[in-house]
């Protein structure tokens, strides 16, 4: 690469959500065959539904615009109003969905501490509260697969197996977010269909990482989502002839799974470049997002941040001692060197 090459570069770092179509996945949405989803009628979200729903080894699925759609979906679903769900106090769910729960659904929650995925499924069980006169019934756990703030960690399929014990011996519905559970798949080989069967509701994104430019969908029985169609409508996510996307979401599944673990070892090699300055752990870096650390560096986030920028590489601030790295479809190898020489030089 020329260095005139290098300058203009722009390494986008902050999200996997940035991503742009492909050629070939806008190919895909523009010959996509369109019907009014809202009447049913859209084969190409219907065979969407319909793949995702057998990936996952249930009955049905149904598309939606956003991912926090989908989640608050499916907790209204298995948690009746003004009964609880519980989940870790970093959980998307209750961090970044705007108080949906509560102002949507009438759910309570309430949170136990984030530990990644380090979650102890006992701790869980001696939080639920059983039908009684004064206190919130306790209806639904959500976990999220991989976990976002917890800079992309894979919760064990054996930890997942203890907890769907727990949530079964308390009568608990067990809902997954799973907005990145593809890179759980390809990081730990875990088949999605296994996952599937653990959950009775999961909501995943065709966004995040996998290239579509929008779409989630809700995945649980065909009751659940027969049901849930009722719930999308009434909160406005109900589309027309959106089969354009879901043929974005049908392309992404083909083709941009496998690939993820390009974005894994990119993400690995960032982190490990970046060791030396005692801002990430590398081993816990094992999809694709890398959390920074700065606490002990001389360099706060926002002048990380502003650096980086101005050389061309965007990274997020998540607070003033922590930013975020995230690889994905539109950062290949060279985008990588670019960022860890940016990246070094800033931090030296
Ligand atoms: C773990 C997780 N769940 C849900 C969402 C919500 O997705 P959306 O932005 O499509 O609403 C996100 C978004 O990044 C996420 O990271």
């Amino acid at each position: 690469m020329s260095g005139g090459d290098a300058a203009r570069m722009i390494v986008d770092l902050r999200s996997d959500t940035v991503t742009k179509p492909t050629p070939a996945m806008r190919e895909a949405m523009a010959a996509a065959e369109v019907g009014d989803d809202v009447y049913a009628e859209d084969p190409t979200v219907n065979a969407l539904q319909a793949e995702v729903a057998a990936l996952f080894g249930h009955e049905a699925a149904l598309f939606a615009p956003t991912g926090s759609m989908a989640n608050q979906i499916a907790i209204q679903l298995v948690v009746p109003r003004a009964d609880e769900l519980l989940c870790d106090a970093d959980a998307h769910v209750v961090n970044y969905e705007v108080g949906a729960a509560a102002a949507i659904g009438g759910v309570s929650t309430r949170t136990w501490p984030a530990r990644g995925a380090d979650l102890d499924p006992d701790e869980i069980a001696a939080m639920i509260r059983p039908d009684g006169y004064h206190a919130v019934t306790t209806r639904a756990i959500a976990v999220e697969q991989t976990h976002n703030r917890a800079g992309g960690a894979v919760l064990p399929l054996a930890t997942l197996e203890r907890l769907r014990s727990v949530a079964d011996d308390a009568g608990l519905a067990l809902h997954c977010d799973g907005a990145r559970i593809w890179h759980a798949h390809v990081a730990d080989g875990v088949p999605l269909a296994t996952y599937g069967r653990l959950f009775d509701t999961l909501s995943v994104c065709l966004s995040k990482g996998l290239g579509a430019p929008v779409g989630s969908l809700v995945v649980g029985s065909a009751e659940k989502i027969e049901k849930a169609r009722w719930i999308r409508k009434r909160m406005g996510g109900g589309m027309r002839q959106v089969g354009v996307l879901a043929a974005a979401g049908q392309y992404a599944l083909r083709h941009h799974i496998a690939r993820l673990a390009d974005d894994h070892a990119r993400a690995a090699r960032l982190a490990s470049a970046l060791a030396p300055f005692g801002v990430v752990d590398v081993e816990a870096v094992r999809t694709n997002l890398v959390p920074l650390d700065l606490t002990k560096s001389p360099v706060d986030a926002l002048a990380l941040g502003a650096a980086a920028r101005d050389a061309g590489v965007l990274v997020s601030v998540m607070g003033p001692h922590s930013a975020r790295l995230v690889t994905h479809l539109d950062v290949d190898d060279a985008g990588i060197d670019r960022a860890i020489e940016v990246l070094t030089r800033v931090l030296s």
